[in-house]
């Protein structure tokens, strides 16, 4: 009894990717396969992110799908992850070329905890084993350097020009308190702000990144439109809290992407609901699921709910993000990052394919 390739790959063409809806052969996921002993089986899938929220069940299938083989002997699955790189269409490539996808996070109110998710969800996708970096871009109120943990140290530069960005649990990152003192960035305007900016992303030794999150500055202004429109971002997170007059905000966030035509990957919830520190009993201060609902209402998605919680308070003051250490907002965070990772390869993955679609049907 002999294994052959074909059969091993006919098996693997039943096993479906559950979001994209096609199998793992057609969408070119099977990177290895070695049979050895003629009939144990050893293959290799490659995913489209470390941090995919179908992983276990992917492997789960896949090993299924190789164990129904007749006459098989011993099953191995290697799972590994290559992130799919945005097409940016009609975007700057140029701007940022070793940046894979880019992700803005931003609320049309302030203090609902953009910085926060932005350090929390960084950690996160770097802890799942993805190359991330975190940017800054709230130029006047910058935060990311105490949240990381790195208030004090400043920014270095390689050649004069070059800036080397502060490392810290994972992630690289660059924040304007990391270069100016306090206060000081607070007399800029308008061109500085904006060349500030495009600096952070062009003239930042950023390396190979799969994800860079750009924390926005609250509201929905020039700052953020420009940017936006700069880099044309795979897309964006809005964060709201549950109140009412929070959840008005949402619809601004979303007219804003609409007009700079940056997809809006979801919506997170923050400050849902208070987790008591000593019972941990759960008590609804606003009500909760207001998020949710509105981001229904508009199309949008939800990327899941967080509780006001001190340990997370805590940890963005003491620069120990919760996402550092375990536990149950961690893992919160976690599974949100993992949502969001998802949704960036599949939308990487359509627009793929409509540009396919627009190339072939240009050259009919
Ligand atoms: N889920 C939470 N539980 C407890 N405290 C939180 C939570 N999220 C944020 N905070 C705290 O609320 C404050 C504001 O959060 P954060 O700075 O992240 O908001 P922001 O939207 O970035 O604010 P800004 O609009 O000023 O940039 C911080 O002190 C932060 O530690
Ligand atoms: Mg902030």
């Amino acid at each position: 009894m002999t294994i052959t390739k074909e059969q091993v790959m006919a098996a693997l063409s039943t096993v479906m990717d559950p979001e994209l809806h096609k199998d793992l052969v057609t969408l070119n996921m099977i990177k290895d396969v070695t049979i050895t002993n003629s009939v144990d089986l050893s293959v290799t899938v490659e995913l489209t992110t470390p941090a995919c929220p179908l992983s276990a069940e992917i492997e789960a299938d896949v090993n299924k799908a190789l164990k129904a083989i007749e006459g098989v002997g011993v099953v191995s699955v290697k799972m590994t992850a290559k992130v799919v790189e945005a097409t940016k269409i009609g975007g700057d490539k140029d701007l940022i070329p070793t940046i894979k996808n880019t992700i803005l996070v931003g609320s049309g109110k302030g203090g609902v905890g953009k910085s926060t998710i932005s350090v929390n969800l960084a950690i996160s996708l770097a802890n799942s084993g993805a190359k991330v970096g975190l940017m800054d871009a709230d130029i006047y109120g910058p935060s990311l350097n105490v949240m990381m943990g790195m208030k004090d140290t400043k920014v270095m530069t390689k050649d004069g020009k070059t800036m080397i960005p502060l490392e810290r649990y994972g992630c690289k990152f660059i924040s304007i308190g990391s270069l100016v003192d306090e206060g000081q960035a607070l007399i800029w305007r308008g061109p500085i702000l904006e060349g500030v900016l495009t600096q952070f992303l062009k003239d930042v030794d950023w390396g190979e990144l799969d994800y860079l999150i750009i924390d926005l500055p609250p509201g929905t202004g020039d700052v953020q439109l420009s940017l936006a429109q700069k880099i044309k971002a795979t897309g964006a997170v809005v964060v709201s809290t549950p109140q009412d007059l929070a959840l008005a905000d949402v619809k601004r966030s979303k007219d804003m992407f609409d007009k700079v035509k940056v997809p809006i990957l979801g919506v997170v919830e923050n400050m849902s609901y208070f987790l008591c520190p000593s019972c941990g009993e759960r008590t609804e201060i606003f009500s909760t699921g207001g998020a949710e609902r509105i981001a229904k209402t508009y199309g949008l998605d939800f990327l899941g709910a967080l509780p006001l919680d001190v340990e997370i308070r805590e940890g963005g003051d003491l620069g120990v993000p919760i996402a550092t250490e375990e536990g149950p907002m961690t893992d919160t965070f976690l599974e949100i990052s993992k949502i969001l990772a998802g949704k960036i390869s599949m939308l990487n993955y359509k627009q793929a394919e409509q540009e396919k679609k627009e190339t072939f049907s240009v050259k009919l």
